[in-house]
């Protein structure tokens, strides 16, 4: 089984005995409501998924992997991982104190052992926009955020005591030691990791299918963390992948997982990110296509296959599978990419965005080359449920 990152996995939920003593502590400590995508950086980090991140990055580890893509350990690490607050609540904390982090619906989650608060200035925020996002326009969803944090950031490890209540897709929430058991379980030895934020469309399915022919298995691995708001909604997706999963995949061939993160549409930066949680997770490959968590224009078509070209392989040490974009070709008659079809776009069939969604919504179902008609037909009935509702 590959090493998760830095040699073991990260596991930050307190145990039964500590637990209930810091359950004990809490009503006494200062507290802090965290945001949705803090949750998500939150569980990951105690479930080992952001392994070796034991909390929320101190200062150091922030410009280092700011400015050299490394933690100060030296070990690969590409987006920042960071929990800010205001500077009237900074100022009533002290290093040193524990404090009580709280989900969005006031159930206490963890206890961050804060241990440095230091300024979070405008200017760090545009800096960590130009260089982590290659670009400090507001327009863009991850500046965004970063933008609309707090004025002073809290480092620290933290000790999660209770899990976020209510999370959907249950069934699929694997933490990284348990996609591990599974895949040894399956006799598994490679793993290639796919991550989407998309209902899988016919391109999607062919890369997953030529990497399943040099693996064992395949993690189905979405993100259902936050995402934008004109992204198609989690629960939607899931109900593509399951019909596809039923429809066109061999059973024992694959493992339907989710991934809790957030959506930081940091391109090449998170395709770096994405391959580290998902070695933790147990993967030995992983898909790295077409403007891999890219947004807009920001980042060139394949920028996120050339920064691998900046990290040393064996630190890294999961190994990604890169895909040039790929179409269904009429005059081939298959799924083709430019590394294998000789023939000129007339013969593609591309469609945008745009498109599918206008014929989607006019209950109309695209192309088979383009999407299986069962995936459309769970898109058609949830625009048509949404517009009912609306
Ligand atoms: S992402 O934000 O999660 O990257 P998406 O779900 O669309 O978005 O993509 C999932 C993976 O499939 C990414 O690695 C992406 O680069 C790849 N991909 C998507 N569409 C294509 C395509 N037509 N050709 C090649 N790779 C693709």
């Amino acid at each position: 089984m590959i090493q998760p990152h830095g040699g073991h996995l990260v596991d930050r939920v307190a145990s039964p005995e500590t637990r209930l003593s810091l359950l004990d502590q809490a009503p006494a400590m200062p507290h802090l409501t965290l945001n949705s995508r803090e949750m998500s950086d939150l569980e990951m980090i105690a479930d080992g998924a952001m392994s070796p991140l034991e909390g929320f990055m101190k200062r150091a580890d922030y410009e280092s992997v700011r400015d050299t893509m490394h933690l100060t350990s030296g070990l690969p690490w590409s987006l920042p991982v960071t929990l800010s607050t205001t500077g009237e609540q900074a100022a009533s904390l002290t290093e040193g104190q524990n404090v009580a982090l709280h989900g969005t619906d006031g159930t206490l989650l963890a206890i961050l052992h804060l241990e440095e608060k230091t300024p979070y200035s405008r200017a760090d925020k545009e800096l960590e926009a130009q260089k982590v996002y290659r670009t400090t326009e507001e327009a863009h969803p991850g500046v965004k955020a970063v933008y609309e944090m707090g004025d002073v950031m809290l480092a620290g490890p933290i000790t999660l005591v209770n899990h976020i209540p209510g999370q959907p897709f249950a069934e699929h929430r694997r933490t990284p030691a348990a996609t591990r058991l599974a895949f040894a379980e399956k006799g598994w030895e490679t793993v290639v990791g796919f991550q989407t934020r998309n209902p899988v469309h016919r391109a999607h399915e062919y890369i997953q299918k030529v990497a399943m022919e040099i693996v064992d298995g395949l993690m189905l691995h979405p993100l259902v963390g936050d995402t934008k708001s004109d992204d198609i909604p989690a629960d939607v997706r899931m109900k593509c992948y399951q019909v596809l999963l039923d429809n066109y995949y061999p059973k024992n061939r694959v493992l339907l997982s989710v991934f809790p993160a957030a959506m930081r549409y940091a391109g090449p930066r998170e395709a770096i990110f994405h391959a580290i949680a998902r070695k933790n997770y147990g993967c030995t490959h992983f898909i790295v296509g077409r403007d891999h968590a890219g947004v807009g224009n920001y980042y060139g078509t394949y920028d996120a296959q050339l920064i691998f070209k900046e990290f040393d392989k064996q630190a890294l040490g999961i190994t990604p599978l890169f895909f040039e974009h790929t179409v269904f070709c009429r005059t081939c008659d298959s799924m083709v990419s430019p590394k294998t079809c000789p023939h000129d776009k007339a013969a593609h069939v591309f469609l945008s965005g745009t498109k599918v969604r206008e014929m989607l919504q006019n209950g109309e179902i695209p192309p088979v080359e383009f999407t299986r008609p069962e995936v459309a037909e769970v898109l058609i009935a949830s625009m048509r449920a949404t517009a009912a509702t609306v």
